[in-house]
């Protein structure tokens, strides 16, 4: 049966995302500044841990192994949230490239499990897809929660001073900070970062 042999190989990709993000969220955890984020991450932690064990189950169902792929997917979107990790940026703005990452890691996996539990529920397996709706939905939460703490921090973000503010008379741009980046004064040497 093809699409049953197309599903298995997407779970076993979901296993390998999952136990990528089980290494990957005490990083993120580690690395936001803000508590609220902190926290949320170590919780999703909990919950990703959570969704292995049920992904465990679903191949005791199907009477298969869970290993024997590596979800590359995961992997990049991991790679670029450790990017996210060393950028020189402080505070709020620190963090508003934290939540871009994470942001990633659950639509993707919001994903797999969308089109897994639709090839589960074509192929009639609905043991199999009330496992994996748990899991999508806890993805979905963890999207939603960290969607809004998002805002707070982009609002923060937003309101941090840009870098070149200090002293010198003569940089003064514009004013307000709805000129971003690009038309930002550049002319001094060490030349600030825009937020
Ligand atoms: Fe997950």
């Amino acid at each position: 049966m093809a699409l049953k042999d197309v599903l298995i190989d997407e779970l076993r990709d979901m296993y390998s995302a999952e136990n990528q993000l089980v290494k990957a969220l005490p990083k993120l955890a580690k690395g936001a500044e803000a508590a609220e984020l902190k926290s949320l991450f170590t919780s999703h932690l909990e919950e990703t841990k959570g969704q292995v064990a049920r992904l465990k189950q679903v191949f005791e169902i199907l009477g298969e192994k869970p290993t024997g792929e590596h979800c590359k997917g995961m992997e990049g979107v991991i790679a670029e949230g450790a990017e996210s990790l060393e950028k020189d940026e402080e505070g709020a703005s620190f963090d508003a490239g934290i939540v871009g990452a994470a942001l990633r890691t659950e639509h993707y996996e919001i994903a797999g499990y969308t089109a897994a539990i639709s090839m589960a529920t074509t192929l009639q397996m609905g043991d199999i897809v009330g496992l994996l709706e748990e899991n999508l939905k806890e993805e979905l939460e963890a999207a939603n929660k960290v969607q809004a703490a998002g805002k707070t921090i982009f609002g923060e973000a937003a309101a941090e001073p840009e870098e070149e503010a200090d002293g010198e008379a003569g940089v003064r741009a514009k004013g307000p900070k709805a000129t971003q980046k690009k038309t930002g004064a550049r002319k001094s040497a060490k030349g600030g970062k825009a937020a």
